[in-house]
């Protein structure tokens, strides 16, 4: 497989007669693919059915002309003002009812069926033009759904939307009311047209309603995306790839993925240290120039899981200062460079810097590129161009199977949002701890959904937190042949959001019960034998099996029967690793303690070792300096 390097491109925001010298310029730094067009609709399309698309075409052909590749965006992020005027209802709402503005980008409602017709007419009308253009090599679809929190819309089109969706689900306004439990206040529908989208009530709507409405709105990004792929796919034999986004958990990728020959993600390390990385002050100052050292491959581990045959490239890679955090420092020196190589050895095909130039004007203006918006070469385009001569030596590999794989379900992140329980009780941070966990005990992960037929083929599985277990993963469970952690909360609930009877966690072949849940405030955490503590989630459960942990006051916290164990509390790093430890020992599988901030990825015949941390380190004799990377063989 070979790897390529990219480059985000605006040809609308620079005159034309500079575009020869920036794809001489890319080209010459070592960049092969060049992104555009994915914002450029109000140039393609100025009024209602004129289109322009000339300007395109010569930029297609300058870039190709220089030996480079393009990669073709649909520009259905940022429908132009025009298209409000012929739509006047397309816009998302917020939950307070209110319609978000004109101004920035992606103001449409994923349910408005009139805006959905509109992005398949102009990825058709793209396709039409370029789908056999050998030229442009992939497709991009839209831009980060769900960016800036707009999968969730209370507009008029997704209540409309969201009552079409129920009575396709339920048949019948009875097999809803059954299956919510709309007994309980009173809430019972005799008519799909009286349900509501569950905002604006009074206090908490009944959590399967909430609970359904997530389902839906995920199912319309689908649906939106799909109607692109639908118009797409005749026209063009050139991978489809969406570039999705750290910590965006309002749809479902895995079921948007299947539609797409590529999943991509957008990485932004030290933006997403700021804002979406929990940790205390020491570790944000630590890491404060270099990012989480987990957070950037629990995403491309995630993502290859999401892509088709593992397919995946990082669409968008932060070049130096970004401009939408709370505060936006430089990266160290090298860590562009360490950046781009860990994609690589995550089983990235490509990784492109976002963006070329930095934009003088309008909402990013403050955001690094490769270039200054004087032209002159900032810091990041220097790292990009080693990084394209320390590729081309290394030698081409596949991304094998992880020992470990972790398993990750969307629904289950609603869940537990509609129904936390604990204010601090969050899917997605449970699975980055075990997922952390992991990493420091030296280990690869593939990050998977919730389906037996990717599960197989593991020395461990873990189960952190899932929904509901369906039949036939209950069966998986007890069958394959690896060690499987399951839980906390893990098989608690059923698909609707209504408690597992009889009580989860159902499992075949561990005979336990949870009786009934605690959840721990900060500093209420609960001792446990060997060392550690319970945090957040404790619970209690009936089993006739000795535990292995149980807490101080001998309340069982782990127990294991053959080769499944459940874990009934939430462990702090310390109990964590423990587990982790004994788990990965009685597998065969080898741990090693890696120092602090120091990580690796095995890829295929090789591994890479980085060092996140801001201090020089040693690892198996070898000195790294911060941002300090080392390709290594794998064993
Ligand atoms: C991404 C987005 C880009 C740009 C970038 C800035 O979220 O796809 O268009 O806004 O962030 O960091």
């Amino acid at each position: 497989m070979s790897r390529k390097l990219g480059v985000c491109y605006y040809p609308e925001h620079w005159p034309e007669d500079q575009w020869p010298r920036d794809a001489a310029r890319m080209k010459a730094a070592g960049l092969t693919l060049v992104r555009i067009g994915e914002f450029a609709w109000s140039r393609l399309e100025p009024s209602p059915g004129d289109l322009q698309f000339d300007w395109l075409d010569r930029a297609v052909a300058v870039l190709a002309e220089a030996g480079l590749e393009v990669v073709m965006g649909t520009p259905t992020a940022t429908p132009p003002r025009w298209m409000l005027d012929k739509h006047p209802d397309m816009l998302a709402h917020d939950a307070e009812g209110r319609p978000r503005g004109f101004g920035s980008r992606r103001h449409y409602c994923f349910a408005h069926l009139g805006y959905r017709a509109e992005a398949a007419r102009i990825a058709r009308i793209m396709g039409e033009r370029y789908g056999r253009d050998p030229r442009v090599v992939a497709w991009q679809i839209d831009n980060e759904y769900g960016c800036h929190d707009t999968t969730l819309s209370y507009s008029p089109a997704a209540r409309d939307g969201f009552r079409d969706w129920l009575a396709q689900r339920y048949q019948s306004t009875e097999a809803l009311n059954r299956a919510w439990g709309n007994v309980f206040w009173s809430m019972d529908y005799d008519n799909f047209d009286q349900i509501e989208l569950p905002n604006l009530t009074v206090t908490e709507p009944n959590p399967s309603h909430a609970m359904a409405f997530r389902r839906f709105a995920s199912d319309m990004v689908v649906a939106f995306n799909r109607a692109q792929v639908n118009a797409l796919r005749p026209l063009t034999d050139a991978p489809l790839i969406h570039n999705y986004m750290g910590r965006v958990t309002e749809f479902d990728h895995h079921d948007l993925g299947t539609d797409l020959e590529i999943a991509s993600w957008d990485s932004y390390p030290m933006g997403f240290l700021m804002d979406r990385v929990e940790g205390d002050a020491t570790h944000k100052a630590t890491y404060l120039r270099q990012g989480d050292p987990d957070f950037q491959a629990f995403h491309h581990d995630l993502y290859r899981g999401v892509g088709q045959d593992g397919r995946w490239w990082v669409m968008e890679q932060q070049p130096g200062p970004v401009n939408w955090a709370p505060w936006n420092p430089a990266p160290l020196p090298g860590m562009v460079r360490l950046w781009s190589h860990e994609a690589f050895a995550h089983g990235a095909e490509a990784v492109c810097y976002f963006r070329w130039r930095q934009a003088p004007f309008a909402q990013e203006q403050m955001h690094a590129g490769l270039l200054r918006a004087d032209d002159a070469k900032a810091p990041g385009l220097t790292e990009a161009r080693q990084v394209a001569e320390e590729i081309a030596a290394l030698p081409e590999a596949r991304i094998s199977r992880a020992p470990v794989a972790l398993v990750f379900d969307y629904p289950s992140q609603w869940a537990w949002e509609v129904q936390p329980q604990g204010a601090d009780f969050d899917y997605f941070s449970l699975c980055f701890e075990m997922y952390r966990g992991l990493r420091k005990l030296g280990l690869s992960v593939d990050i998977l959904p919730a389906d037996p037929a990717r599960l197989s083929g593991y020395d461990l599985i873990l189960v952190p937190g899932l929904l509901s277990l369906s039949a036939e993963m209950t069966t998986f469970l007890a069958e394959t042949p690896a060690q499987v952690l399951i839980g906390p909360r893990a098989g608690s609930k059923t698909p609707e959001l209504t408690m597992a009877l009889p009580l989860g966690p159902g499992l075949y072949d561990l005979d336990v019960t949870v009786t009934h849940v605690e959840s721990l405030p900060p500093g209420a955490g609960r001792a446990l034998t060997g060392g550690g503590q319970a945090e957040r989630w404790i619970e209690a459960i009936e089993s006739p099996i000795p535990p292995r942990i149980t807490t101080e006051d001998g309340a069982p916290m782990l127990l294991s029967a053959d080769r499944q164990s459940y874990l009934a509390a939430w462990p702090d790093p310390e109990a964590l690793s423990r587990i982790l430890r004994d788990l990965c020992a009685q597998a065969g599988i080898n741990t090693t303690k890696m120092p602090e901030g120091v990580r690796q990825r095995v890829m295929g015949p090789h591994r890479l070792v980085v060092n996140y941390s801001p201090e020089t380190r040693i690892f198996e004799d070898d000195h790294l300096p911060p941002a300090g990377l080392l390709w290594k063989l794998a064993s």
